[in-house]
């Protein structure tokens, strides 16, 4: 494999390492403070699409190492997308099926991309972000399927998988502190299973005690793929609130107003969890005055095109031709 000339034998050489870290790219004109200089980790770029590569090629190939996976018995798994979507792009690749519980909120695109990327899908009437003791949540579903189908399934479980963490350990954080060359003083991150500020936060404070770690939060109610409120953390058993130095409640609203600013003012397509952690950082940035922050963009744009129409409806005028019903 050789990262220069980017030629690989199969898609799993592509997987993000220190050798071969996402993108950060400098936040240039929507950089609130010019001291404070602000970076995005840009995690689409990932052969999967999204943050979720790390966590589940870290569950998938401690299932593969453990003798867990074969031809008859594949991964069942609760997910807001994301990590369905790698699980299952990369379980078709081995062939292995998946079999992923999403709730209803999450974006169309998301569903069909499920199905695309090879998975049977599920679809309840859950929260946003599953919680328990909600009779048949997503967590609940996946985790009857894996009891009583025993020999079709295994379950990893993103929200309890100290593999999930140990991605983050093992890549993000090395990739960050390379790439800053130490430099780091701020990270930003969201809270959804809580893999990656967990695994992050443990990796570069490890580095540097110094380095401060940022959380941001939507608001109660909220509509945001994949994050969590700390009120809907209690079903994540990978939460350290004693890694975080601040979580950040921000209003949801800002995801999506946030996500198309940087669409086009920076030329980057981030999604709205992208654009709340985009908000945390431009506050402390604009609080700290001096630093050189870096913001974990989890994912980009494309998967929410309804999401962004649905909350900033302006978007879709001028999208048929004058004269259409
Ligand atoms: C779009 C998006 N942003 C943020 C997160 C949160 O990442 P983590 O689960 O590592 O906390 C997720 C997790 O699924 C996600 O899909």
């Amino acid at each position: 494999m050789n990262h220069q000339t980017r030629v690989y034998e199969s898609v799993f050489e592509m997987l993000p390492t220190e050798e071969n870290p996402s993108p950060i790219v400098r936040i240039n004109r929507l950089n609130p403070e010019p001291d404070f200089r602000m970076y995005a980790k840009l995690e689409w770029q990932n052969p999967f699409g999204s943050v979720k590569d790390r966590a589940a090629w870290s569950l998938l190939s401690d299932l593969e190492a453990r003798g867990e996976l074969s031809a008859e018995r594949g991964i069942v798994e609760p997910t807001s997308g994301n990590t369905g979507i790698s699980l299952a792009g990369m379980a078709s690749a081995r062939g292995y099926k998946t079999r992923t519980i999403v709730p209803n909120k999450v974006p169309m695109e998301k569903k069909v991309m499920l199905k695309m990327a090879g998975a049977d899908l599920d679809v309840v009437t859950d929260d946003l972000c599953p919680s328990p003791g909600m009779g048949d949540g997503s967590i609940n579903l996946a985790k009857t399927y894996a009891k009583s189908q025993k020999s079709r399934y295994v379950m990893p479980n993103q929200y309890e998988n100290e593999h999930n963490v140990n991605a983050h350990i093992r890549t993000t954080g090395p990739e960050i502190r390379r790439q800053t060359e130490g430099k780091i003083t701020h990270l930003f991150t969201s809270l959804g299973t809580c893999g990656t500020v967990t695994g992050c936060a443990t990796y570069l404070k490890e580095q540097n005690p110094d380095i401060k770690v940022y959380a941001v939060q939507p608001s109660e109610g909220h509509d945001v793929p994949g994050l969590r409120n700390v009120s809907q953390l209690d079903v994540s058993k990978l939460f350290n609130p004693d890694l975080i130095d601040e979580i950040l409640e921000i209003d949801f609203e800002l995801a999506y107003t946030r996500a198309l600013e940087l669409c086009q003012n920076e030329g980057l397509f981030a999604g709205p969890s992208s654009g709340l952690i985009f908000e945390g950082a431009c506050q402390i940035a604009s609080r700290d005055k001096n630093g050189f922050g870096v913001m974990i963009f989890c994912d980009s744009i494309f998967k929410y095109v309804s999401n962004m129409v649905k909350h900033i409806p302006e978007l879709s005028e001028g999208t048929t031709p004058p004269n259409a019903k």
